[in-house]
């Protein structure tokens, strides 16, 4: 158990660690490209671990080496190439632990999928019905467990390339296949509801990929949101260059909503990505009244910045549709605004959060109600009426990272603490969290 007490102002600047999106793709897209990869500032935190001993096992370099930024390792990886699983693969099934991680899980499917003559088993604790069957339609053998629960046997195939229309908004399962359409015979396109987070797309434009991107006219079929396709054509090669991960946004919010709630703050975050397709929070704070600052950095392959939070009063919102994908790890951060906002917060079209870590619109109403919200679930997300903050208690991570960190920042900014039972799941994204916000707390 890990208590936090009620804090005075967070003060001071902090970078968050590296992206957690970006650090998978990167360590795997390296592994499909061919030469050497420096990653300066690869996440060095669980899932990113898992990514790097996947890679490794499946025959790629992946050598690291101190880091100046916290809670990062510089990577070097040496690639195999787009068809270097198939040809490494020498002694019968390979088992691939993807642990908690729930990109690894749905990426890397997509490259195996396409190796003629490979057959691997993934295993970890993270459901994948939702891979399997676009992998299906273009011709590799997937099987899972009770239709959608690892292990997974990927049997690789000679694949064709489909038009897949995505029936929720995934960037997981979007990756998926576009990774899958590099090794299929003729394009692949993929149709999302609703535009989701676009780093694997930016990773292979980079690395020599043919990956267009067209916004469509709304379809009312898929909701009447402003519906993408992507269409990936085959490739030959990827080549990789030097890639430096920005600061994680999803990271950075926790302290972006301490420092809003906790009174009489002021927090500069530095080094943040502030790609389009992962900032809805900030759209959702400033809709609520919150004093915010945010620059950018001059534009790199992924944009960066620095964000300015202060603590201020809060106008409660509506938070749904095409915003929902673009928020979709902050969204139990938005409850949590909603607890300390004037009037009812509703988060709605969210029944995603269901398929997290932990069933998160279950456990943030249970977790929050307990702190001493007025919270209720509703199918598709929540409502959540502010009784000016929260008087604080125990909270269960439930093994999910985000809910502890989320229980660790209430705790400061309540009114008799919070007792976290499950801290240690931080570590799944964000090892310095407790020392960053303690550091924080102590004007550091
Ligand atoms: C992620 C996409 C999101 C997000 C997850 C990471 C990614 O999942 O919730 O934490 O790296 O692509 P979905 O794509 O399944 O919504």
């Amino acid at each position: 158990m890990t208590r936090f007490d009620p804090s005075g102002p967070l003060r001071g600047e902090l970078r968050p660690p590296p992206d957690k999106s970006i650090s998978h793709r990167a360590a795997l897209i390296a592994a499909m490209s061919e030469g050497t990869v420096e990653i300066s500032g690869y996440l060095n935190a669980a899932d990113t671990q898992s990514t790097r001993q996947a890679v490794q096992q499946l025959g790629a370099g992946a050598e690291s080496s101190a880091s100046d930024r916290s809670g990062a390792i510089d990577l070097r990886v040496e690639g195999i190439g787009l068809r270097g699983p198939g040809l490494h693969q020498d002694q019968g099934t390979q088992v691939i632990d993807a642990g908690n991680a729930g990109t690894l899980m749905r990426l890397l499917p997509g490259w195996l999928a396409g190796q003629e003559r490979g057959e691997w088993v993934l295993d970890g604790d993270r459901p994948v019905d939702r891979v399997s069957e676009p992998l299906r339609e273009m011709g590799a053998a997937v099987k899972c467990r009770e239709g959608r629960l690892p292990p997974l046997d990927v049997r690789g195939a000679a694949l064709r390339g489909i038009a897949y229309r995505m029936p929720v908004a995934s960037a997981q399962v979007k990756s998926c296949v576009l990774l899958a359409g590099l090794l299929a015979e003729g394009e692949t396109k993929i149709t999302e509801p609703a535009p989701t987070r676009d780093h694997t797309e930016r990773l292979l434009s980079a690395w020599g990929a043919n990956v267009q991107t067209e916004q469509l006219r709304t379809l009312p079929t898929l909701g009447g949101g402003p519906a993408r396709r992507i269409t990936v054509q085959p490739a030959e090669r990827l080549t990789g260059s030097p890639l430096d991960v920005p600061g994680d946004f999803s990271s950075a919010a926790f302290m972006a909503v301490a420092a809003t709630i906790v009174e009489g703050s002021r927090v500069r975050i530095t080094g943040v990505g502030l790609n389009p397709t992962r900032v809805g929070l900030l759209g959702i704070l400033n809709r609520m009244g919150a004093a915010l600052e945010v620059d950018e950095d001059p534009e790199r392959f992924e944009p960066t910045g620095t964000i300015g939070a202060l603590h201020g009063p809060l106008e409660a919102t509506r938070v749904h549709g095409e915003e929902v994908p673009l928020a979709i790890d902050e969204l139990p951060l938005a409850a949590l605004l909603g607890c300390f906002a004037n009037g009812t917060t509703i988060v709605s079209g969210a029944e995603e959060l269901r398929r997290k870590e932990s069933d998160r619109i279950a456990t943030v109403v249970e977790g929050l109600r307990g702190l001493g919200a007025e919270i209720e679930a509703t199918e598709d997300g929540f409502a959540v009426t502010g009784r000016g903050g929260l008087r604080g208690g125990r909270l269960d991570a439930h093994g999910d990272h985000r809910l502890a960190m989320l229980g660790a920042i209430v705790g400061l900014a309540s009114r008799e603490g919070v007792e976290v039972e499950g801290m240690h799941a931080a570590a799944v994204s964000y090892p310095g969290f407790e020392a960053d916000l303690r550091a924080l707390a102590q004007g550091k």
